[in-house]
């Protein structure tokens, strides 16, 4: 089974709301999509963490779902903290199934492949949370047997970058109740996350850790501890494709896109 990894791709209708992204993000988007719709074999679903659009306007998921419109496969979405959950609904809703209430939870299967999809938006901040119900309920759902490999998608990381000043704004309330949830489970875990703007890999409690960079923009490699928050810098963009084959092997794979 293939899956498209992407991330932060903040499509914005009007005008930009953060002052990184590129003029031209939805063109950047549509190679990217573009892409994955060409690629061989097939892609057979797509992980999208986060940031989909720069605003949450309706004009902005409009704007979105016609870039995505290239894509045959199931696409699967969390929201990252410049999306707006009714936006999300509105657009993915009948494709998606979100748990009931405000938050965007929701459990998903494709194959052997088990996605729990965690909502750490907390509106009108940059960094992100989960609630004690929201641990409670992937608890519930990692208990639940799974013989197939199991993907927990997120906008904000549970684990660090290095990057000092991205890391203050990534998962914040429910971090330590997350990690002693991810150390316990026994099985092959992937989380799958954005908001960093720069790809990287980690192991972390035990599971497999992976950050999409962003084609709106990439964030400058600074692991000094005491550094400012790094500007965008121009470098080469990825995104990822994971080859699972079951509990047997993961391999994860940069394939490039000249934006
Ligand atoms: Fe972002």
């Amino acid at each position: 089974m293939l899956i498209a990894h992407i991330s932060d791709f903040h499509v914005f209708a009007d005008a930009p709301e953060t002052a990184l992204v590129r003029a031209d993000a939805a063109d950047a988007a549509r190679k990217v999509v573009a892409d994955i719709a060409a690629h061989q074999p097939p892609i057979d679903a797509v992980l999208f963490t986060g940031d989909l659009t720069d605003g949450g306007s309706s004009a902005d998921y409009a704007l979105l779902c016609d870039i995505l419109k290239p894509l045959p496969m199931p696409i699967f979405v969390v929201p990252g903290n410049h999306d707006k959950r009714c936006g999300m609904r509105a657009a993915f809703g009948e494709t998606i199934p979100f748990e009931p209430g405000p938050a965007l939870n929701y459990a998903a299967q494709i194959g052997d492949l088990r996605i729990l999809a965690l909502d750490t938006l907390v509106n009108g901040e940059i960094h992100g949370a989960v609630d004690p119900v929201q641990v409670d309920w992937l608890a519930g759902k990692l208990s639940q047997p799974h013989a197939g490999p199991t993907i927990i998608a997120m906008h904000h990381p549970p684990f660090p970058s290095g990057i000092t000043k991205l890391d203050e704004m990534a998962l914040q309330d429910g971090q330590k109740a997350l990690s002693r949830l991810i150390a316990a489970y026994d099985g092959q875990l992937l989380i799958l996350a954005g908001h960093i703007h720069r790809p990287f890999q980690a192991i972390w409690q035990g599971a497999f850790c992976q950050v999409g960079g962003g084609p709106s923009f990439q964030h400058a490699l600074d692991l000094r501890p005491h550094a400012p928050e790094p500007g965008s810098i121009a470098e080469p963009y990825a995104y990822f494709v994971l080859r699972l084959t079951g509990q047997e092997s993961l391999t994860n794979h940069k394939r490039y896109v000249s934006l």
